[in-house]
């Protein structure tokens, strides 16, 4: 049986994959299924109605390798009557002027597809110059920004109010775990 929740993500280094099992150890292995983006087909997003989505950015702005490949994929994906959350991974620091530019180009394609986009964040706390991931008034994140190279301090705190957030928005009663890892 599938979860309420699928949770898809893509990961070069392990920082994504890392986060996407800590927000399923929030939210509990019976409420969230994780799957990397590199072994599943279109047709796994069908199963579920609340779809998460992590995505780190590499090289400056470009999308994260297996994502890339997917990306076709995902483009014909028909995300009506879904609502979708993104996390985001990258390095303000030394990437400052492509912050996140990956999610923000995910996000593009994910709604485009008729997606409801939930789980959008603010941007206080951070500092870079430039980001494709975020929304026009530029005080949102297109959803969570995490950055495991400058601010891994912040993540887990991050995480517990992000995951009250989506959980509100996908409109479930998942009791989320606030944890200090
Ligand atoms: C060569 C290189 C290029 C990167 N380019 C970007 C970038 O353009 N924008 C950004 O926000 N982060 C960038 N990053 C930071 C990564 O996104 C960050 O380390 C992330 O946590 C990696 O996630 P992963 O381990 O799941 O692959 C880059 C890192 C490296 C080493």
């Amino acid at each position: 049986m599938t979860a309420a929740i699928g949770l898809f993500f893509g990961s070069d280094e392990g920082n994504t994959e890392a986060v996407a099992y800590r927000i399923q150890q929030r939210l509990g292995e019976e409420f969230v299924d994780v799957m990397d983006i590199a072994d599943v087909t279109q047709l796994e997003f069908a199963d579920y109605d609340c779809i998460v989505l992590g995505i780190p950015t590499w090289d400056f702005g470009q999308i994260q390798s297996d994502w890339e490949e997917f990306w076709d994929d995902v483009s014909e994906v028909d995300f009506s009557n879904k609502r979708v959350a993104l996390f985001g991974l990258g390095d303000q620091f030394g990437y400052g002027d492509y912050f996140l530019d990956a999610m923000g180009m995910l996000h593009d394609v994910v709604k485009s597809k008729g997606a409801q986009l939930i789980g959008y964040w603010p941007t206080e706390g951070y500092d870079f110059e430039a980001s494709k991931a975020l929304l026009e008034d530029q005080k949102l994140f297109m959803g969570l920004a995490i950055d495991e190279d400058q601010q891994e301090e912040m993540t887990a705190a991050r995480l517990n109010r992000w995951c009250e957030q989506i959980v509100a928005e996908f409109e479930l009663e998942i009791p989320v775990e606030h944890l200090d890892d």
